[in-house]
């Protein structure tokens, strides 16, 4: 596996930027996740970002690289652990690389590897859950190669257009 460098950090309002929007709103890449065919503005997102930001069981980080190029840290993507079921200690886990041209270089990969150490050190949790349309076998190797394991498809469970459905795939990652 690419051992990329990456950077977490929790997200402010003020680190909503154009670019971000155009993520969101690009259908190409958000096809294969719950935002495809929303529209979101600067404000929606900002108020997304700073509920996260108040929120004590989801917390929203931004993946950072360093481009050597232009000497910057640059936002790539992000990736959120929650809902945190305190109960349970449990938490949902998922994210997007919103600029394709970092697609597949092992960021995803990383940063799934870095939460997931978060998610035990610093919020002492005991298990993790994510998933995944059926098609999208990139997400899968992004969990399976951080050792999450296929715990269920959820048959015809999301809806993908007018009249078509897809099964989700569920893992789980005891820590
Ligand atoms: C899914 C996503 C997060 C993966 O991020 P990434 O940084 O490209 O992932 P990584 O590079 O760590 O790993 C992806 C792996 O899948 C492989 N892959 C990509 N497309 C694939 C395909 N169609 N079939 C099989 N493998 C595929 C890549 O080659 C890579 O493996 P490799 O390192 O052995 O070459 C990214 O594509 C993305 O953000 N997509 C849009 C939003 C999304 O779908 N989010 C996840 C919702 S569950």
């Amino acid at each position: 596996m690419k051992n990329k460098k990456i950077q977490l950090k929790i997200l402010n309002a003020s680190d909503v930027s154009i670019k971000y929007l155009k993520w969101l709103n690009n259908s190409n890449i958000m096809k294969f996740t719950a935002q495809a065919g929303k529209r979101h503005s600067l404000s929606s997102v900002k108020k997304f970002v700073k509920e996260k930001r108040d929120s004590k069981i989801e917390y929203l980080y931004g993946i950072y690289i360093f481009n050597d190029i232009k000497k910057i840290k640059e936002h790539i993507g992000n990736i959120k652990l929650g809902p945190i079921n305190k109960r349970n200690l449990t938490a949902d886990v998922s994210y997007i690389i919103g600029e394709k041209k970092y697609w597949n270089k092992g960021y995803a990969t990383q940063a799934v590897k870095e939460i997931t150490i978060l998610a035990k050190k610093k919020f002492k949790l005991k298990k993790l859950q994510a998933g995944h349309q059926k098609i999208n076998s990139a997400s899968s190797k992004v969990l399976t190669r951080n050792k999450f394991k296929l715990e269920g498809i959820f048959k015809s469970q999301i809806k993908i257009g007018k009249n078509k459905r897809t099964d989700r795939y569920v893992y789980g990652l005891i820590l």
